[in-house]
């Protein structure tokens, strides 16, 4: 991961001197590192002796950088990572045009690997993200909007780079397709375990741990799972309210307390994360292809991780 590190600090480097300061405000703001951890490990567990991968994990956190540079335009959010959020301090336009940067700059990195099969996961993986977010957005204030909907949603924007960053290292590595499949569905079924998680994390979350605002997703009028379920059980005052606060994303100050109320009343918050819990299993599972090891044992404690985790 150090060098993985150092490869990320050199590669958002630019003569156009607001690229590495946009960048190094969001990258050196820390972050998790999940899906450049998951590719070094996926690496390891398919016995890949060469360099490639530290490659293609800095590629993977860049588009990941990326996405997160356009997520917070498109939310309009003004905090991440425990900083004020980069289009708040610079700007829109600026944001998008550096997150544009850092996505191109995935690519050199990707083809820098060497495996075209490889690259053809990442840069798939990347369009399906984008697909993930426009999806949201055309469902925005969507009272219509299903539990299977949702899903298909937070597939295609997290849980396809998380599947990505594990199955691009295990084609380097010449894994075969048992334990290539493998590590794609743990990444993908982690992937949906995670952004779970951070949907739960919404409604009863904590801010300062977070590094970003608990309750986002509903002044965007964005439906997540904890409202999901909410509105399956919903009386017809209880609909009432939900659609004049996500449908017409016509809130007082009181809304989100009255929606937490709600939400913890049909259990939203737990039902999200037994959904969660149940994928984290899946993904730890899936790794039984491998012989153990404590490698093996990391990766299905980074499972326990992302459903246990308040940040
Ligand atoms: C945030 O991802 C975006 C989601 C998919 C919810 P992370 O929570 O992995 O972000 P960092 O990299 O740790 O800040
Ligand atoms: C983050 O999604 C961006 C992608 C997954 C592509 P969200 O909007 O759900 O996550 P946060 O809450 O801003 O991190
Ligand atoms: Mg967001
Ligand atoms: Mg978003």
């Amino acid at each position: 991961m150090k060098r993985v590190e150092a490869e990320i600090a050199r590669r958002m480097q630019s003569p156009v001197g607001m690229i590495p300061e946009i960048s190094d405000h969001l990258v050196g703001a820390g972050g998790k590192r999940l899906r450049p951890l998951i590719a070094i490990a996926a690496a390891g567990l398919c016995d890949y002796r060469g360099d490639g991968h530290i490659k293609l994990a800095a590629a993977v956190e860049f588009i990941h950088n990326a996405t997160l540079l356009h997520d917070d335009v498109v939310d309009g959010s003004d905090l991440r990572r425990g900083r004020r959020a980069a289009n708040l301090i610079w700007g829109n336009q600026a944001t998008v045009l550096v997150g544009d940067f850092l996505f191109a700059r995935s690519f050199n990195l990707m083809v820098e690997a060497g495996s075209l099969d490889a690259l053809d996961v990442l840069s798939r993986a990347a369009s399906v993200i984008a697909e993930g977010e426009v999806r949201q957005l055309a469902a925005a204030g969507d009272m219509a909007l299903t539990e299977a909907d949702y899903l298909t949603i937070i597939e295609a924007k997290t849980a396809e780079l998380f599947a990505a960053a594990a199955e691009a290292p295990a084609i380097l590595a010449g894994a075969d397709d048992s334990r290539r499949g493998a590590l794609a569905f743990y990444g993908r079924s982690l992937g949906l375990a995670f952004q779970l998680v951070d949907d739960a994390l919404d409604y009863g979350g904590d801010t300062a741990a977070l590094g970003k605002s608990v309750g986002d997703d509903f002044r965007e009028g964005k439906i997540t799972m904890p409202v999901a379920v909410a509105l399956r059980g919903a009386s017809d005052e209880e609909r009432a309210f939900w659609s004049r606060v996500m449908a017409d994303k016509d809130q007082t100050e009181e809304d989100f307390a009255k929606a937490l109320d709600l939400v913890r009343r049909r259990r939203g918050v737990e039902a999200t994360l037994d959904a969660a819990r149940a994928r984290a299993t899946a993904a730890a599972d899936a790794l039984d292809v491998f012989a153990p090891s404590p490698l093996r044992d990391a990766m299905q404690g980074l499972a326990e991780f992302v459903v246990s985790r308040a940040s």
